[in-house]
């Protein structure tokens, strides 16, 4: 086992990372998709176990998570919905301290980020956030992994993320800040991102040659961006507010119009799932600069890196 700065640390929001850390777990992951597709499968993290723990639906975060767990060696104790480690009522410290007994590293999707650091503050072992309302780390960590592939590098490429400040628009807006990106987020007024989380992010982004503009419209946003970004308008917990909140972001819509305003050769990406005719067309999820699979998939790389380094065995 080699000892490296993240051994042992938690993940809880991309700032939990340093710039050279955030890029360690991008090599990392380069690395060990390149070594699975040439048919070198180590398992670096054998003996070891992972608790997934689900509290709203999945498809991606799940499925990339248990199979990362299977390819590293460990094993994935998935817990969901209503079988999830917290689903009786029993406290967070009692579940935590229960859980430790068992496994090496808590993965944890759940509503509130205090939650998440809750569980942070108990576990003696690492524990990363797999979808908070604040952040989706693990997202981010692909996102990042999926633009440099395409693009040879994050540092000084334009990121324009369209429509609701959520957990995603937090994540770029830490990613752009550690990795020395221009980003920009084009937002209804009432759906700005938490004035805190810019705040920080800005504080990084100046000292790392970056930069954050907020606009009120998309295509302020997208004029000249090599990345195109959205999410869903609804985010799991706001179903009730749907009809309303297409009404809300009305004009924030990513189409092929939006689109033409960004730079040559621009791609688009959407952490998924969408919701294909309000966010974003059918012409753009579909077009060719568009890498949402590719995406998809850097999910299990990203996470395969993230869970090696914080248990400490790369
Ligand atoms: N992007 C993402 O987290 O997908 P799931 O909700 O399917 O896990």
């Amino acid at each position: 086992m080699n000892a490296n700065s993240l051994a042992g640390r938690d993940c809880l929001r991309l700032l939990d990372l340093t710039p050279e850390e955030f890029e360690l777990v991008l090599q990392t992951a380069a690395k060990q998709k390149a070594d699975w597709a040439a048919g070198i499968h180590e398992a670096p993290c054998a003996g070891k176990a992972i608790a997934i723990i689900m509290e709203k639906p999945s498809l991606r975060t799940r499925s990339s998570f248990e199979i990362g767990a299977y390819r590293l060696g460990a094993h994935p104790l998935v817990m969901s919905d209503d079988h999830s480690a917290f689903s009786r009522g029993e406290t967070v410290q009692d579940t935590t301290l229960v859980l430790e007994r068992f496994v090496d590293a808590i993965v944890l999707r759940t509503f509130e980020q205090s939650k998440v650091a809750e569980v942070a503050k108990w576990s003696k072992n690492p524990v990363i956030n797999a979808l908070s309302d604040d952040f989706h780390p693990c997202q981010g960590l692909a996102d990042a992994l999926t633009i440099v592939e395409h693009k040879g590098t994050l540092k000084g490429l334009t990121l324009a993320y369209v429509g609701d400040g959520n957990n995603m628009a937090h994540t770029y807006l830490e990613m752009g800040a550690l990795a020395g990106m221009h980003v920009r987020l084009g937002c209804p007024a009432i759906h700005m991102p938490d004035a805190r989380v810019v705040a920080e992010c800005e504080q990084l982004a100046s000292q790392a040659g970056a930069s954050i503009e907020i606009f009120e419209n998309a295509a302020q946003a997208v004029a000249g961006a090599d990345i195109v970004l959205t999410d869903t308008w609804t985010s799991m917990g706001d179903e009730d507010e749907h009809d309303q909140r297409l009404a809300e972001f009305e004009g924030f819509q990513v189409n092929g119009e939006l689109m033409a305003r960004a730079a040559q050769g621009a791609l688009f990406m959407h952490c998924l799932p969408a919701h294909r005719g309000e966010e974003v067309t059918d012409e753009v999820m579909d077009a060719p600069y568009s890498v949402i699979y590719d995406e998809a998939e850097n999910r299990l790389h990203a996470q395969k890196a993230l869970l090696s380094l914080l248990m400490g065995a790369v």
